[in-house]
């Protein structure tokens, strides 16, 4: 894992933009990006300095391909608040990604099974384009990824979950009340996130220090459902400093964060 910490936010979004296309050039294959796409604040940022880079031409999402990470169950996918509007306004009119172009889990249906089998297909399509060759991931106070809430198993496929009480609290802003926030969700779950060929995690703030060195530095655990980013062989935290506060081994990660650059190749 490669843990980078930026001192301001532009260069936190920055540091996470480059990782992104270094991703998608190291995990590509052809002309089509395959891009797992999180929502929530933290990767703002990144989704602006990727249309920078759209702009520069050094970067073009027309003919990507996008893989929400989840959806909430029991709102329309034209809701304002459905992860899909979301993504629409926050994603695909930013970085250029045609609307249809834009995958997300089915949260609506007329029965629960209708909703299971859209579950299992999303995998089937994330696969039929090859694989996601980078997925953009937050994580929530809870440890959260995606909606796959603490207790959630580590290889877990797309999936209905049960929403934490503390995620529903902390997404209520977004609602008219904490009653009309969805109880459920359909989310990639933590077997799919990892097939990814790289992630890319981004956290600032105080309020995720304790999430990011439980799933940075803590035991490989349910509990903390963003320590199977310690599984994977091609992760990249991107943090500010306010996020970092709880690492141990913060030394070593800025000793290693230029990379192979530094590297003494020949001592005698
Ligand atoms: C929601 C999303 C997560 C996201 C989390 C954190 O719960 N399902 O994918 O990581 O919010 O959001 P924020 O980045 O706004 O803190």
């Amino acid at each position: 894992m490669r843990v980078l910490i930026g001192n301001s936010a532009s260069q936190v979004a920055k540091i996470a933009a480059e990782n992104v296309l270094a991703g998608l050039t190291a995990h590509g294959s052809g002309n089509t990006p395959v891009l797992g796409l999180a929502t929530g604040s933290s990767p703002l940022g990144l989704y602006r300095e990727l249309a920078q880079a759209v702009r520069e031409g050094k970067a073009d999402f027309s003919a990507a391909r996008g893989f929400a990470l989840d959806e909430y169950i029991g709102i329309r996918a034209t809701h304002q608040q459905s992860y899909r509007q979301t993504l629409i306004s926050e994603v695909c009119n930013v970085i250029g990604l045609p609307e249809h172009f834009l995958f997300t889990p089915q949260g609506l249906g007329e029965t629960i099974e209708e909703i299971e089998a859209a579950a299992a297909n999303y995998d089937q399509a994330i696969a039929a384009a090859g694989g996601i060759q980078v997925q953009i991931l937050g994580i929530g106070a809870n440890g959260h990824l995606g909606f796959n809430e603490p207790g959630s198993a580590l290889r877990s496929r797309t999936r209905i979950k049960r929403l934490a009480a503390k995620t529903r609290q902390d997404n209520a802003r977004f609602f008219e009340g904490l009653e009309r926030v969805p109880t459920h969700c359909v989310t990639q779950g933590l077997g799919t996130i990892l097939e990814a060929g790289r992630l890319v995690l981004v956290a600032t703030g105080a309020g995720k220090a304790e999430a990011i060195a439980a799933a940075v530095e803590g035991p490989l655990s349910a509990s903390c459902p963003g320590s199977v980013l310690q599984l994977h062989p091609d992760a990249v935290v991107v943090l500010d400093e306010a996020a970092a506060t709880g690492l141990k081994l913060r030394d070593y990660y800025d000793d290693a964060a230029a990379g192979l650059s530094n590297m003494q190749l020949h001592l005698d």
